[in-house]
């Protein structure tokens, strides 16, 4: 029985604008202001991305919300491993996020994005000591307000991590329709370690990803980045009989 009379209504144009307005308008961001966002709204925000479908209903998510004290001892205790060459030089991930050897188109989109984010902020490709700095912004979320870390059980399969998707987009979007913005980050995977002991996960829980939530700063050049998206044609096939 559907509690929603609305479930089977035509949506009005009005209806349609919005959902792909949220959708579209999600860009990574990657400078926040210090706008304080209200526990209700993050709640809400999360409270909405569970909606996500997920097989048998298992719901794998777990969501760490951080912000003030706990946020920048968090920041403060990575960005110590970061910046040293010898203790970064020993950082394992707990999974694979990316390919051991990149192929064609992925290698081409990734550098692409990558070349993209620096000309915007005129960081040259020699330039180390900038990009490593740059990098380093991560780990205070981008200076966001809420910094979200997330949690799976580690017995969960790989269908699970698909529904991890589905809610983190979730999440993304629904900050869209407050006005708020996102990033996601896979940054935060090689420090799962220091990660675990500062927000005292369980032995069965293991880092998936982090994302910055806030209110974007239209001034911050690098929030000027639109990414592309290749044609439908070069990723969809129709087929008919
Ligand atoms: C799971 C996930 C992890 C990501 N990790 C990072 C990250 O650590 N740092 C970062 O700046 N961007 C990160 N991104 C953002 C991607 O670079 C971005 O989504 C992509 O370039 C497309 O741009 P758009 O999000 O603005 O559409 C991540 C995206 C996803 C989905």
């Amino acid at each position: 029985m559907s509690q929603n009379p609305n479930l089977y209504e035509r949506p009005s144009p009005e209806a349609i604008a919005a959902v792909d307005t949220a959708i579209r308008s999600r860009h990574s961001m990657r400078a926040f202001l210090p706008t304080p966002v209200p526990r209700e709204t993050v709640e809400a925000i999360l409270e909405v991305a569970a909606r996500a479908p997920s097989g048998t209903n298992t719901q794998p998510w777990q969501v760490h919300v951080l912000t003030g004290a706990a946020l920048a001892r968090l920041s403060q205790r990575i960005l110590a491993i970061h910046n040293d060459p010898a203790a970064a030089a020993q950082l394992k991930e707990e999974y694979a996020y990316y390919p051991s050897e990149w192929v064609s188109p992925y290698i081409d989109r990734r550098r692409k994005v990558g070349w993209d984010l620096y000309g915007l902020l005129q960081i040259g490709k020699a330039d180390k000591a900038r990009m490593h700095a740059q990098h380093g912004r991560n780990y205070r979320f981008f200076d966001a307000p809420v910094g979200l870390i997330f949690s799976i059980d580690r017995v969960m399969q790989q269908g699970s991590w698909l529904d991890y998707g589905m809610f983190l987009q979730n999440i993304m979007v629904a900050a869209r329709a407050r006005g708020m913005h996102t990033c996601p980050q896979a940054a935060f995977t090689p420090f799962h370690a220091v990660i675990a002991d500062e927000l005292q996960f369980k032995p069965e829980q293991m880092l998936v990803c982090g994302m910055a939530l806030g209110f974007a700063d239209p001034e911050a050049v690098e929030n000027s980045l639109v990414t592309d998206r290749a044609p439908l044609s070069e990723f969809v096939r129709f087929v008919a009989e």
